[in-house]
């Protein structure tokens, strides 16, 4: 565990209030844990959209793969994308419908990549990524 360091936040009162309503309706044991969840979000929010940076990330995937070409297209996707691509995990959800789970790891810029051909094929749905960095 690292070392903690302190400081000292000055708040406009009400919004002090909404925030320490929000800690107790997430439930966060206290003010710091809720700020260091803030702050590590933040922190990822902007590796993303940098894109220079290195990401950890999921994506999810439904699709029919009875429809079309959607089974191989995807399956061809994530070895174009082999150097991201961690592990996917698939589950045959019904008689026609796959459910997928993508891990990734890699730089910001070409995950979007990933992401952004993924989008594009036809008759699958994709969640939006999940993404988190070391801290
Ligand atoms: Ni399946």
């Amino acid at each position: 565990m690292d070392k903690l360091a302190r400081f000292s936040v000055s708040l406009p009162a009400p919004l002090l209030e909404k925030f320490d309503s929000w800690v107790d309706t997430r439930g966060f044991r206290n003010r710091s844990e809720a700020l260091r969840e803030l702050i590590r979000r933040f922190i990822s929010e902007s590796c993303w959209e940098d894109g220079e940076k290195t990401v950890f990330g999921t994506v999810t995937l439904t699709y029919d793969h009875h429809s079309g070409d959607s089974a191989r297209e995807i399956t061809s996707l994530q070895h174009d994308f082999g150097d991201l691509i961690i592990c996917s995990t698939h589950i045959h959800a019904d008689h026609h419908h796959c459910f997928e789970s993508v891990v990734f790891h890699g730089k910001a810029s070409r995950v979007k990549e990933f992401i952004r051909q993924l989008s594009g094929l036809r008759d699958v749905s994709s969640s939006d990524p999940v993404i988190t960095t070391i801290p």
